[in-house]
């Protein structure tokens, strides 16, 4: 009886894990895939529970959410594409994405909504907020993270891509701003898009001649055509829990 319900399971999973993902994540080389586009938001979600804006990406995803923002560099994909090709590269979430856009991807989305090319990583972040902050003490924004009390290498409990922002828009000219310097550049994304007042110094954002670059940041949003993967990957997933209890019952 046991082995019987062991193979159903085995057997639908064979059914409903197959058709989670879309054929075009798994294989994004077919030309009909180029209009293909994946609902990021799942896999955000995944990445960023628990660590409170913590990693770059995750201050990127908190603070598009206040301003009510989910195009540019706001829309899910282009953030999902931010942690993926940075910090989260190997994490499971991401196994999708790197399916996705891995080589010879002829999908659209993957240039349309791509990663900010400039974004530092977590890692850089912190140490430049640790050594910011350990010169330089007084300067407000070192309040905002646990800068002498974290251990090297983990990731410090505060929004640290704000706060190093906020310390490089107090003090440009510090050797530790460099990373700053790039992601603020003029015709970058960040600049250029309705979040830049968060992370770049106020003027950056309005120097810019409309019209003059093309970015990843100034992409129009096309979630709203998502098609329907993780909400199949669902329903897989609720399946082989209602069988799994079944299992249980039946013991
Ligand atoms: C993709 O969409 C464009 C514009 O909607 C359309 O012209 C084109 O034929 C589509 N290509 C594929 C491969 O579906
Ligand atoms: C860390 O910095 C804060 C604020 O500057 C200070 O109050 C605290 O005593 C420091 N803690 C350690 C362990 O140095
Ligand atoms: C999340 O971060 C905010 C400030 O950045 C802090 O006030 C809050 O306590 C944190 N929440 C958790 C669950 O750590």
């Amino acid at each position: 009886m046991k082995f019987t319900l062991i193979a159903l399971i085995a057997f639908v999973c064979l059914i409903a894990c197959s058709s989670a993902v879309d054929p075009c994540v798994t294989d994004p080389t077919v030309a009909t895939c180029k209009n293909y586009t994946y609902d990021a938001t799942a896999d955000i979600t995944t990445l960023c529970t628990n660590n409170n804006g913590s990693a770059v990406m995750c201050s990127i995803v908190n603070t598009c959410l206040a301003a009510k923002l989910s195009t540019g560099v706001c829309a899910p994909f282009s953030v999902l594409a931010d942690g993926c090709t940075g910090d989260f590269k190997s994490a499971d979430a991401c196994t999708n994405y790197n399916s996705l856009c891995g080589a010879n991807s002829v999908v659209d989305q993957c240039k349309t909504q791509a990663a900010i090319p400039s974004l530092p990583s977590t890692d850089t972040v912190n140490k430049e907020i640790v050594s910011i902050c350990t010169e330089m003490p007084k300067m407000k924004d070192c309040v905002t993270c646990p800068y002498n009390t974290s251990v090297s290498g983990t990731p410090m409990d505060c929004d640290a891509f704000k706060a190093y922002s906020a310390l490089c828009i107090d003090m440009p000219m510090m050797s530790q701003c460099s990373s700053f310097s790039n992601y603020c550049k003029e015709g970058q994304p960040i600049p250029a898009s309705s979040i830049a007042t968060t992370y770049c110094p106020a003027a950056a954002g309005t120097t810019t001649t409309a019209g003059t670059t093309t970015t990843a940041g100034t992409t129009t949003d096309t979630t709203g055509t998502t098609t329907t993967g993780s909400a199949s990957s669902l329903t897989a997933s609720f399946a082989l829990f209602l069988l799994s209890g079944l299992v249980l019952i039946m013991q």
